[in-house]
């Protein structure tokens, strides 16, 4: 039986073939953004994987909501696996705004499923660590998101070289539309043609502007011109402070593709431009009342970052850890007769916190050693009976090949 195409398995190293998916590099990347959640003051929270179409049908905008995995339910429900998450986050703050002291800062790390064409960079499911501020207007709740953003990357161990955020205004845009154009309800198909620039052939973007009242010189001198909005300045200042300035630069060739953006926007990208976006997000300060059905206003913005990408980039500049699962001490038995007390100290490891295995069944002892190897234990341990008929224990480090013998009560303070 094969997968389904976009889909992936995610196996624990050493991997079956090159192209394989990690699961020891996932869980490298998603340790290094919950870390980075916790560095900046962020809770973790989390919604379902289905969810009601509605909840995305009038609020991200038509690209999105024409790649959902959506079906009617058992109980005649239209419902949708979650493309995104940003809608869900709207409607959990706003159902319990009260319960929690603003900002709310929160972060999470789901699953996402869209029904894309495969290519490079984006398949039908991926995971994506989503940062949050809701409930404040400042231009600080921007620059600190972004820095988190620009933290996570570096926690992989990317650097300025590596990556760099570009940062723009859905404001600035809004004008530049409104000035040339009355027609509200042609924004958004406005916003998809610039948001598709730097993707599509010069004259695809040409036909989609000229439909709209717009020309595609037009467009592109705006977004040489390049002048931070006061809005932006504010954030690049903040940034400056942290001494991450460097990181960011004005740039309205972005613009993201998502309906509900309304202030500034930006997205990550490789610096040597391989690579498709790391990382979007921005300001969506009407998304929350449009979801509480104009209960609740609340002031939000945000960004998300997926493990695809990220991961070929880090792949790409030799990032990805070696042999990130660890065992302290594989614990050998060569002796039958000995089984009984090699349980007995396995216990006492991993009662200690020790990662510790052992075989499960009599085995040869080059097997149980490469068995050792195989789960990149740093000792191996074993049991054997001094002259004197005391129970003593062969530690073996095995990176620098060196062995002590210890009693069985020294083992965990050795292996510590
Ligand atoms: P997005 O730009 O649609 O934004 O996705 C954010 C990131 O998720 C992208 O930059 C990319 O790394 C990754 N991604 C998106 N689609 C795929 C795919 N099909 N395959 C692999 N990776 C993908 C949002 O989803 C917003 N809800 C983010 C946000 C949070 N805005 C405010 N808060």
């Amino acid at each position: 039986m094969e997968r389904l195409p976009g889909f992936r398995d995610f196996y624990p190293e050493p991997l079956p073939d090159p192209n394989a998916w990690s699961a020891d590099l996932r869980r490298h990347v998603f340790d290094a953004w919950r870390d980075s959640a916790r560095r900046y003051g962020f809770r973790e929270y989390d919604g379902p994987p289905l969810e009601t179409l509605e909840l995305y049908t009038a609020k991200s905008g038509a690209e999105i909501v024409g790649q959902l995995y959506n079906f009617t339910d058992k109980g005649g429900r239209e419902v949708t696996l979650r493309p995104e998450m940003t809608p869900t986050l709207a409607r959990m703050a706003g159902a319990h705004d009260r319960q929690y002291r603003k900002p709310l800062k929160w972060f999470t790390i789901p699953q996402l499923f869209r029904y894309e064409r495969q290519q490079k960079g984006r398949l039908r499911e991926h995971f994506q660590f989503n940062a949050d501020i809701i409930g404040e207007k400042a231009a600080a709740a921007d620059a600190e998101l972004m820095a988190l953003l620009i933290d996570s990357l570096r926690a992989l161990g990317l650097t300025r070289a590596d990556f760099m955020l570009r940062l723009s205004s859905r404001n600035a845009w809004q004008e530049f539309f409104n000035r040339r154009c009355a027609d509200a309800a042609k924004a958004y198909d406005f916003y998809q043609a610039i948001d598709k620039l730097e993707r599509e052939a010069p004259a695809v973007s040409e036909s989609r502007l000229v439909a709209l009242g717009f020309s595609l010189d037009e467009v592109r001198a705006f977004i040489a011109a390049g002048q931070p909005t006061e809005e932006l300045q504010r954030i690049l200042d903040d940034l400056a402070m942290r001494g991450l300035a460097d990181f960011v630069k004005v740039d309205y060739g972005v613009i993201r593709g998502l309906a509900y953006y309304t202030g500034p926007v930006f997205e990550a990208f490789d610096c040597q431009g391989e690579f498709r976006a790391i990382a979007g997000g921005g300001r969506y300060d009407n998304l929350v009342q449009l979801v509480s059905n104009g209960k609740v206003d609340l002031p939000a913005l945000g960004f998300g970052m997926g493990d695809v990408v990220l991961t070929e980039l880090l792949k790409a500049r030799g990032l990805s850890p070696k042999n990130v699962a660890r065992l302290d001490a594989f614990v050998l038995i060569e002796d039958e007769s000995l089984r009984p007390d090699s349980l007995k100290l396995l216990q006492t490891l991993r009662d200690a916190g020790l990662a510790a295995d052992y075989p499960l069944v009599a085995a040869k002892s080059d097997k149980q050693f490469k068995r050792a190897l195989e789960a990149n234990a740093t000792h191996t341990v074993r049991l054997e009976r001094s002259a004197a008929g005391s129970m003593m224990a062969r530690i073996k480090q095995l990176a620098a090949r060196t062995e002590e013998v210890v009693s069985v009560t020294e083992v965990v303070r050795a292996l510590q």
